[in-house]
């Protein structure tokens, strides 16, 4: 397994970051990056980057949506913000890891922007309880490794946030075999959103038979969208890339070469 590239000592020294759309992520000291791209936004990215073209790709009546990882819980709160405005009555079952549990009941106190003023409720109750449930929405925290959570999770899921810290600080939530875990759990339709457009990365998910596509444009900068099914966007020929660059290669969870 990978040794750890960060340490766990400085788990708790973050600080705040004021981001291009006036939202605020923090900074992790322990895996020396930001929550939050500091130029998309904090609340844009997750809007542009996960939300929106997710919502657009898979449109059932209910879904389940894996949040890797809860972090500042921009995400989740973004999903609920977008959903209660434009599909009020989906059924929304969010699961996100969390290995840092004080984080998330420090977030009854975090400056979140307006827009989730109406969450204030989930935000009470995940910061105390890791869960929330009404009539259409059931969150559900799970404190852990992302890894080991994942290979206990029953539910066929429809949506992947891909948000962990970078390939490059965080490589064992981006390996062929953590998607390969992923793949178990994954509906047949499953749309999963990332920022990153990293070739170990997008070859992780390839070489589990997910389809690899450009996002649709938008104001955020690029990333990844992978799933099992075809969908109308333009297509990445991993098999051109591999041919490319031989050298290559997915990420691996024996293999701790991330540039
Ligand atoms: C980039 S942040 C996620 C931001 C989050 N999606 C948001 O919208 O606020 C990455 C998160 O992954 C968590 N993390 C890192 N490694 C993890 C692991 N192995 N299992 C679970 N959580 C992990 C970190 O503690 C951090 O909160």
């Amino acid at each position: 397994m990978f040794k750890k590239l960060y340490n766990p000592n400085l788990r708790s020294e973050k600080k705040e970051v004021l981001t291009q759309d006036g939202t605020v992520t923090l900074y992790s000291a322990e895996f020396d990056e930001c929550y939050h791209s500091t130029k998309d936004g904090a609340l844009q990215e997750s809007l542009k980057k996960h939300i929106i073209p997710a919502s657009i790709l898979c449109d059932k009546d209910s879904l389940a949506i894996l949040d890797i990882c809860f972090g500042l819980g921009y995400n989740t709160l973004a999903t609920l913000y977008y959903y209660k405005r434009n599909f009020p009555n989906k059924k929304l079952h969010i699961i996100s890891p969390e290995l840092d549990k004080s984080l998330v009941q420090s977030l009854r106190n975090f400056k979140y922007p307006k827009e989730f003023e109406p969450f204030r409720a989930v935000i009470e109750a995940v910061s105390q309880n890791f869960f929330y449930e009404d009539e259409n929405i059931k969150i559900e925290v799970k404190i852990g490794d992302a890894r080991e959570v994942i290979r206990g999770i029953e539910t066929k899921i429809d949506i992947l946030y891909q948000d962990a810290f970078s390939p490059k600080k965080n490589p064992a939530l981006w390996t062929k075999e953590y998607f390969a875990d992923i793949k178990k759990i994954a509906s047949k339709d499953i749309i999963i959103t990332t920022y990153s457009s990293a070739t170990p990365v997008r070859l992780a998910m390839y070489e589990n038979g997910f389809k690899v596509y450009n996002p649709p444009k938008s104001e955020v900068r690029s990333g990844t969208i992978a799933s099992l099914k075809e969908l109308d966007l333009e297509e990445i020929d991993m098999e051109l890339k591999k041919q490319r660059n031989p050298n290559a290669k997915a990420l691996s969870d024996g293999v701790l070469v991330v540039s």
